[in-house]
């Protein structure tokens, strides 16, 4: 069977790293990069630190608003489509990338595979949320991380296709972790030393696009008694000069450029806690087992909210300054994120197509 593969963004590399060795046992794959995210380090490092062969194509889209990057990407992923007449499309996560793919496919009556599907924060002003159920009610095959969100499919009436296989971040997180122990010198690089530092992430537009929202995270690093490394997403770097915030950060703040995976596995390993926007970064904190702020009002990731691993504090700076000081959490982990999800994804495509 020939399956065409659609990533575009940072967090989509990680995953179709775990999920392409597996389905290339019993397929052809085709990888489409419709070049959502272009930067070398947002993404030809992800493809070298984590083997993933060359994208057959390169869609080159780049930056745009929603609806102009969105629409290119469906142009441009149909005209693949149509010369490679694949006989399945997978697509991964909640970008403008996998919502594109998703369609182009659709309209062409060639079977959508969605890993990570099912999820909702229940908050229709993220793009990513759109980007979701639009894809969910699009797709043949729902390949859901987790029970909440085979719960949330039903909910919204969908009933066939459906699959709980895990996270294949985990798989990702599981097969990379070793290596980046053994290879990654960052900890040394930034003169860190574990557990005495924070690590900070932020890139959803409810922060960034937001002066009042910017400052407080900033002041609130700020007031952290470590060291707080971030690593800055173009978008977040932009905005950080607009605002005038960027020449005048304050002293423990360590900004770097975006990291690898590998680099930003291991920073995270051995920090004191996250503290982050981002979906993808709670999960891999409750993995690592170090415990996550987010900086968010909601999280499709409800599960790690339960035992004190994650908090959610929005950009409240008293919120934010009493979670960093709190202390660890007295619950033990729960197994949330079992590794095999990508094995279960090929058994059931080859089973299923
Ligand atoms: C996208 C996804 C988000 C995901 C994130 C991972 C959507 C709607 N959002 O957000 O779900 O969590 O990727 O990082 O698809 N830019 C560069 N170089 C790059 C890429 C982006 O400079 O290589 C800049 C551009 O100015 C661009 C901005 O960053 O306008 C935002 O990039 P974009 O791809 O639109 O969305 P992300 O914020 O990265």
């Amino acid at each position: 069977m020939k399956i065409i593969t659609i990533v575009g963004a940072r967090p989509q590399f990680v995953k179709c790293a775990a999920v392409s060795r597996e389905i290339r046992k019993d397929h052809t794959e085709i990888l489409v990069h419709t070049g959502q995210h272009y930067d070398p380090e947002m993404s030809e490092v992800f493809f070298e630190e984590l083997q993933i062969p060359k994208p057959d194509y390169n869609l080159g889209v780049g930056s745009g608003s929603h609806g102009k990057q969105t629409g290119e990407i469906l142009e441009r992923v149909e005209e693949v489509l149509v010369k490679e007449k694949p006989g399945l499309v997978i697509v991964y996560g909640d970008t403008n990338s996998t919502l594109a793919g998703a369609l182009a496919a659709t309209k062409l009556h060639t079977p959508v595979a969605h890993v990570e599907a099912g999820l909702r924060s229940f908050d229709r002003t993220m793009p990513e949320e759109l980007n979701r159920i639009l894809t969910d009610h699009l797709s043949d095959f729902l390949f859901c991380p987790t029970e909440t969100a085979i719960n949330n499919l039903r909910n919204e009436g969908l009933i066939r296709g459906i699959y709980c296989v895990g996270d294949v971040m985990a798989d990702a997180l599981e097969f990379n972790k070793d290596l980046a122990e053994k290879n990654s010198r960052i900890i040394e690089i930034l003169r860190l030393e574990p557990r005495n530092y924070f690590i900070a992430t932020v890139h959803r537009p409810s922060n960034t696009d937001n002066c009042d929202a910017m400052t407080t995270l900033i002041q609130v690093f700020g007031r952290a008694d470590m060291p707080v490394v971030f690593p800055v997403h173009p978008r977040t770097k932009k905005f950080l000069e607009e605002y005038g915030l960027f020449k005048r950060l304050p002293a423990n703040i360590l900004v770097v450029e975006p990291l690898g995976y590998l680099d930003m596995i291991r920073l995270m390993g051995s920090a004191k806690k996250i503290l982050t926007d981002s979906g993808g970064i709670q999960k891999e904190a409750y993995m690592l087992g170090v415990p996550c702020v987010t900086l968010r009002e909601n999280t499709e990731w409800v599960e790690t909210l339960h035992d004190g691993w994650n908090v959610l504090v929005g950009s409240d700076e008293e919120k934010i300054l009493t979670s960093i000081r709190a202390p660890l959490p007295a619950l033990p982990q729960q197994p949330l994120y079992p590794r095999g999800a990508a094995i279960k994804i090929r058994k059931i495509l080859s089973a299923g197509i």
